[in-house]
């Protein structure tokens, strides 16, 4: 393993200068069963010295666990990271079990202050709306998330699951730094729409999900059988049944070019979705999830890795294959609204 730090770039036309990979930070106490908290920490410290620099995570992830979490991490290395939460996914009080979408101002900014005390930071680098509100106009979102840049508590901002005009609604009211949605082998149906506009107005694409949540590098073949009772996963259609397995068929190829490399699956997965930067000319900074030092390193690794013209296109088939959604509600997503 080599300690060279992978590239940066720019986290689109105006946003902060980052490594060419971040590191998603949710798993840690959210959402993918038991964590070795010791271990996560390791992961974090690893992936810092390694040039990741982008920490992403969100007020709704455990609900304000994962930002606690993170705080002495972020506290310790304030000028080193640069540090993206969330939010709009609301807890009821009387049913913590339930998520309601808000983006409505007096939502946003108990929100804000929220993410604040728990990061214990003066600012928050890049504060996304996690979800849209449709009943809510969207200027009127980045219109109070615009105060907040100029109140000093949020410095950029950006959109997770909008549409294309979404985006170019949002971005006349104030410049938007970056896209953050699923975009993996398995999931490209942003590139109809909100890529080309992406590219258009010098907004950067956030990749989450770049592994397909594991599922790409061979972690898991079926989410019912594989992993935890609590784990998030179990509820997404295309890990379990018959989905699964028609699905696990379909990374032939990736392991025959993981091989060819010398490389991981995880790792072509991710080459492949770091290389879309080139392909449609945008910045692209993909954010895989671990708990463990050693998978940082390994993910890390996958910026060195290019894919020839003839590998691209034996990938290429694989999204339009897939059996099964993304969520078992896609009402949480921008699908239905393109
Ligand atoms: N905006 C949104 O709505 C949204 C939705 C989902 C996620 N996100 C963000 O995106 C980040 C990444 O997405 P994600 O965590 O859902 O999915 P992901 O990055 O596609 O995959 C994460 C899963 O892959 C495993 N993994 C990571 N590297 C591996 C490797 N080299 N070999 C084998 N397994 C590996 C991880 O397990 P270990 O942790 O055990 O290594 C974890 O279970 C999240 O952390 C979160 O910050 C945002």
């Amino acid at each position: 393993m080599t300690d060279t730090r992978i590239p940066t770039a720019r986290l689109g036309a105006q946003g902060p200068e980052v490594g060419v990979q971040g590191l998603g930070c949710m798993g840690m106490s959210f959402g993918y069963g038991p964590t070795d908290t010791d271990q996560a920490r390791a992961a974090l410290d690893r992936a810092l010295e390694l040039g990741v620099t982008l920490y992403d995570t969100a007020d709704a992830y455990g609900a304000g666990e994962n930002e606690r979490f993170l705080a002495p991490f972020f506290r310790a290395h304030r000028d080193e990271v640069v540090i993206a939460t969330k939010f709009a996914l609301s807890i009821p009080k009387d049913d913590p079990t339930r998520r309601i979408i808000r983006n409505d101002s007096p939502y946003i900014r108990e929100a804000v202050e929220g993410s604040l005390q728990r990061l214990g930071v003066e600012a928050i680098d890049l504060y996304y709306m996690h979800r849209r509100d449709v009943n809510v106009p969207i200027e009127e979102t980045v219109g109070t998330m615009a105060e907040l840049v100029r109140e000093g508590k949020v410095k950029y901002l950006g959109l997770s699951e909008v549409t294309a005009e979404e985006l170019r609604a949002a971005h006349a009211v104030h410049p938007i730094a970056a896209v953050q949605s699923e975009w993996s082998l398995f999931s490209r149906d942003i590139e109809a729409h909100v890529v080309p506009a992406a590219r258009e107005l010098g907004v950067a694409l956030v990749p989450y999900s770049p592994l397909g949540r594991g599922f790409l590098t061979g972690a898991f073949a079926n989410a019912d059988k594989d992993l935890s009772s609590d784990d998030f996963r179990r509820q997404q259609p295309r890990f379990t049944g018959d989905n699964a397995a028609a699905n696990a068929a379909l990374l032939k190829p990736l392991h025959t070019i993981a091989a060819a490399h010398d490389a991981s699956a995880a790792q072509i997965a991710l080459a492949w979705v770091q290389q879309r930067a080139t392909v449609d000319s945008l910045s692209v900074i993909p954010i895989p999830g671990t708990r463990k030092a050693s998978r940082v390193e390994e993910n890390v690794g996958a910026t060195r890795i290019t894919l020839t013209e003839d590998e691209l296109a034996q990938l290429e088939p694989i999204a339009g294959k897939v059996a099964g959604e993304r969520y078992a509600d896609m009402a949480f997503t921008s699908a239905g609204r393109e």
